[in-house]
């Protein structure tokens, strides 16, 4: 999983392309580089690292020409190397390719090719590409690209230069997200929109089977035979503006800090969109919430509204999961939730729905994204973009949508829901005071997270609050946290309490389930465990303890998530932890 990036047109490409590979940073970044098309050859600089360690070891947007691609790695196949950073060249050096996704016959390919004679300098399945087209190139690049796909099997959006056809940038997609940028006079394409918003919003997505020839006056797009495809252009509202810091130090922060008035856009948009969805699952047998990560956990807290206010039984599950256990058929419909629209797990969930005639929706946050087409229903998350990988405001919003499709569900069924209504409401300003507690939290996260060890428990609606605040820890402050709820501690966890090993324990307002976690609580701090509480409400007995304003126990992941968050995010700050780019991992997960 990766990003590319391409421009053809009158800048220096080379700096258009650097710029919006920074863009992409989030998809991947253990190495870069860039290759430009300038004097009938081809100019390439890359190696593994960061991108503006490369930048500023080698000046990678240095190369010359009006013509040029680039690539940020995640790495699959091979090592964190330089030869196998992208892009990978031809022995002739005259085509130079960037790729994202695996090219699963790769080792056939290579076999057969290097038999012929070609030298592989790279352990990429990349490289395979650029010595296939070499094979079929004879003075048109489409034209070898396209011979070459004929034999390629796997994943791939990629993109093609060749030093004999300056102003000429291939394009091919295939289960890996690509999307052209229209200007005047010059066209960029990347895995996504935002290396272009600050030059057009104008945008045209590929399809999977789908070749673009793409020149500075224009582009053209066909099928895998070569037949012409028509294709129609989206406008992207996002500004160029919404993608910068705003004078936080970090994305992460800055997102964490938009929670009130995404949760207020979420409660706003889109009303006819979750009425569809709340008729979607009355009208289906079964209903799997399919995601992954932090979209899973908002999949898992939802659960609870379905049950609790409209009596529906809805299963959340591990995208990567349904294939293998969910009993899917025409009468059940599959809910992908995903921020990126492009994690490959949930489109693969969605895609296996759609072959087995079962029903299909998205709640999805990036325009013009795979999940948006595959779907047959898409609620958009109007989020704007989230730039750090950990996902917060992402997170508060698709529960905000979740929330407000169980509540329509229970409407349609005449249950009366206007407490909890009301209560939504009043989320962005509850979420806001949250927020203002920030110093607080922060110094608890310095003072309380002092060991490598914790567990998150709650119970209820909070036992997916338990697990989502763990992956927030773990993701960014590499300490190690396990979620669970809190009545599954003593059955067999509990054995680990020690003062090695501290506890975040989350605590609804009054009820049954608040004794019950206070009663856990005492079990883990009777054997010499320390406790952090998080309540809704009153403080409740621990070793720390932070209290946020009292709301219905079923809306208690919303005012929690910013807490966790917070903490995950100074905790990351006080060990040094590179917090909007974690080591490892990657915002958009396009590969299996
Ligand atoms: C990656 C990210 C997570 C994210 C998950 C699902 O693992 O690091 O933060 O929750 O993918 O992403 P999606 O875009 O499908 O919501």
């Amino acid at each position: 999983m990766c990003g590319i990036v391409g421009y053809v047109g009158e800048r220096h490409a080379g700096e258009v392309v650097l710029q919006g590979l920074r863009r992409l940073e989030y998809r991947g970044y253990d190495s870069c580089g860039i290759a430009s098309v300038h004097g009938g050859r081809i100019e390439l600089r890359k190696d593994a690292g960061m991108l503006d360690e490369i930048e500023a070891q080698m000046g990678l947007s240095g190369v010359p020409g009006n013509t040029a691609i680039g690539h940020t790695r995640w790495a699959t196949h091979g090592g964190v190397t330089k030869e196998n950073a992208h892009p990978h060249l031809d022995c002739s050096r005259r085509i130079a390719v960037v790729h994202n996704g695996i090219i699963s016959n790769y080792r056939e390919l290579r076999e057969e090719l290097e038999a012929k004679g070609h030298r592989f300098l790279s352990t990429t399945d990349t490289e395979v590409l650029p010595h296939l087209i070499e094979e079929h190139y004879s003075g048109n690049l489409e034209q070898a690209v396209l011979k070459a796909l004929e034999r390629v099997r796997g994943s791939y959006a990629l993109l093609a230069v060749s030093a004999s056809e300056p102003g000429k940038l291939v394009a091919a997609r295939m289960e890996s997200p690509l999307v052209i940028g229209v200007g005047e006079g010059e066209m960029f394409v990347a895995s996504d929109v935002f290396p272009f918003l600050r030059y057009t919003r104008r945008a045209v997505p590929l399809e999977d089977g789908e070749v673009a020839v793409i020149t500075p006056g224009g582009y053209r797009v066909m099928d895998m035979r070569g037949m012409p495809v028509q294709k129609s252009e989206i406008r992207v509202e996002w500004s160029d503006e919404e993608a910068r810091k705003e004078g936080y130090p970090h994305f992460m922060l800055k997102e964490i800090h938009e929670q009130p008035s995404t949760i207020a856009a979420a409660l706003r948009i889109y009303p006819e969109d979750i009425t569809r969805l709340a008729e979607m699952m009355a009208e289906a047998d079964r209903v799997y919430l399919a995601g992954a990560g932090t979209s899973l956990h908002a999949a898992m807290v939802a659960e609870y509204w379905f049950s609790r206010l409209a009596e529906k039984c809805v299963i959340p599950i591990d995208s990567s999961e349904l294939e293998n256990k969910a009993v899917v058929d025409p009468t059940t419909l599959v809910v992908g939730i995903t921020q990126s629209g492009e994690t490959y797990d949930t489109l693969s969930a969605l895609r296996f729905a759609r072959r087995r005639g079962a029903r299909t929706a998205a709640i999805v946050n990036v325009i013009g994204s795979t999940a948006t087409r595959i779907a047959e229903h898409v609620v958009m998350q109007g989020s704007g973009i989230e730039i750090a990988v950990c996902a917060t405001k992402t997170y508060t919003s698709q529960l905000t949508l979740l929330l407000r499709t169980a509540l329509e569900l229970a409407r349609m069924q005449g249950k009366g829901v206007e407490e909890l209504e009301r209560g939504m409401q009043e989320l962005p300003a509850v979420v806001a005071e949250v927020l203002e507690l920030e110093s607080e939290i922060a110094e608890v996260a310095r003072s309380f997270f002092s060991v490598s060890n914790y567990i998150f428990m709650g119970r209820g609606i909070n036992y997916p609050t338990a697990l989502e605040g763990a992956l927030k820890l773990k993701e960014i402050s590499y300490l190690h946290a396990e979620g669970m709820s809190s009545g599954l501690l003593k059955h067999g966890t509990i054995s680990l309490i020690d003062e090695n090993m501290h506890t975040v324990a989350f605590v609804p307002p009054e009820g049954q389930n608040r004794r019950r976690v206070e009663s856990n609580i005492q079990e883990v701090r009777a054997r010499g465990g320390r406790v952090m509480v998080i309540a809704s409400g009153k403080p409740a007995a621990g070793d720390a303890c932070i209290a946020v304003r009292e709301v219905h126990e079923l809306l208690t992941p919303l005012v929690f998530a910013p807490v966790f968050q917070l903490i995950a995010y100074h905790v990351a700050l006080k060990l040094g932890r590179n917090v909007d780019r974690p080591r490892a991992l990657a915002k958009s997960v396009t590969v299996e």
